[in-house]
């Protein structure tokens, strides 16, 4: 079943890159306090397709975006913080281009030697970059003669780097994409019983497609974060000034009982940690989500709820877990997710945690090494395991298979 995913797609093995200039795509957007790299998943992960490049010969053009920058040049989304990571991290000189693909872009890619690394500045200082532009995606093409493409975490985007280079040159999936493609199509396809989801993090209205796929498929299904303020107003117990999306509440409480039906076991928050105010210094109180206090919100999951998941995922042949239990940065509101990424970290099943905030709490907390996969996507995990095609993939199947075998571009 898996293999559907990675059918028909050729990987880093299947494409010659000795003496070559190859585009790699990478998805280093990482958080960034001024120019201090917070956590460094993504770019340590992108460090396997790059040594094996340089290793076979290639030279490498590397490419991200960085967060959502509104115009060209905007130093605070620079990629000098990334670039310097990457560098520590591989233990190598990369240059940073001025620009994108402009003239010192060009001009550093054409001096290119093998076993050099250059990356270029924020893909999304070129407007045509999140159009899809054709234009875009014909002067990256130009930069090199191969393709790779490694950004997972992007691959839900049909942005230019994206889906337009790898119709213009031959491609192929990177060693991160492809680890992603199988353990996430595993999980979609083909779980090991009991499957257990769990789900936090703001918004249910972000997560309610997932939300249903996930509830066709898994044995367990736990909600924490804010969003299960959401699940609890559905089933008619009063949550004090929590968040909650109320317009949503009827679609999840229909959910949730069909999904009761079939056997599905929910958990809620039987318990709950409370503040009277969003702050980190806030008084924290424990109470019992029947005698939720009304001038109070929920800032964490409690600890009969938390322990509650972690049996579920004690017993479990597989878990998935994305979005935090709660304010995980305050450590007044923190115990829930530590929880849940501890009870991860000893389960016996095949554990998962799919991006973003839950992700950077795993590693936060010092779980990352005992948990089977961490993913580098949050919304393209998500994305996968609706079943949803990815631009990033669809792209990779089309690409064209050889190139006209000449040397290395000059200009
Ligand atoms: C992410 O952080 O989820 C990816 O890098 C995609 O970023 P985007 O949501 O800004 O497209």
């Amino acid at each position: 079943m898996t293999a559907r995913l990675l059918e028909g797609i050729p990987t880093l093995g299947d494409l010659e890159v000795d003496g070559r200039r190859v585009f790699l795509r990478a998805d280093l957007n990482v958080p960034l306090s001024g120019d201090r790299v917070l956590d460094d998943l993504r770019i340590a992960s992108s460090l396997p397709t790059l040594r094996e490049l340089l290793g076979r010969g290639a030279s490498v053009v590397m490419a991200s975006h960085l967060g959502r920058p509104s115009g060209s040049g905007d130093p605070s989304t620079s990629m000098a913080p990334v670039a310097q990571r990457l560098r520590e991290l591989l233990g190598h000189d990369v240059v940073l281009a001025t620009d994108v693909a402009g003239p010192d872009a060009i001009a550093r890619a054409a001096a290119l030697g093998a076993g050099q690394v250059l990356l270029l500045e924020n893909l999304r200082w070129e407007p045509g970059e999140t159009k899809g532009d054709v234009g875009f995606a014909k002067r990256l093409a130009a930069l090199a003669d191969r393709y790779v493409d490694d950004a997972f975490g992007a691959a839900h985007r049909a942005h230019a780097s994206i889906s337009g280079v790898p119709a213009l040159i031959p491609g192929a999936a990177g060693l991160l994409l492809a680890r992603e493609l199988d353990v996430l199509g595993r999980l979609r396809d083909d779980p090991a019983r009991p499957y257990v989801a769990v789900l936090g993090g703001a918004k249910v209205s972000d997560k309610l497609i997932v939300l249903e796929r996930l509830l066709e498929r898994v044995d367990v299904l736990a909600v924490g974060g804010a969003m299960a303020s959401t699940f609890l107003l559905a089933e008619g117990i009063s949550v004090g000034t929590s968040r909650v999306e109320a317009d949503q509440a009827g679609e999840v409480g229909r959910l949730v009982a069909a999904a009761r039906a079939r056997g599905v076991e929910v958990i809620l928050p039987e318990d709950v940690v409370v503040a009277p105010e969003f702050s980190r210094d806030a008084p924290a109180l424990t109470v019992d989500v029947r005698d939720f206090p009304a001038d109070q919100m929920s800032l964490d999951i409690g600890p009969r709820t938390t322990a509650r998941i972690a049996a579920a995922v004690a017993g479990a042949g597989a878990v998935f877990w994305n979005g935090p239990m709660g304010v995980s940065e305050w450590p007044s509101f923190a115990a829930g997710t530590r929880g849940v990424a501890q009870a991860l970290s000893t389960s016996p099943g095949f554990t998962v945690v799919g991006g973003g905030d839950s992700a950077a709490a795993v590693r936060a907390f010092g779980f990352a090494e005992l948990i089977d996969h961490v993913s580098t996507g949050g919304g393209a995990s998500l994305e996968l395991l609706e079943g949803r095609a990815l631009p990033g993939v669809e792209a990779l199947r089309t690409t064209p298979r050889t190139a006209p075998d000449a040397p290395l571009r000059s200009s």
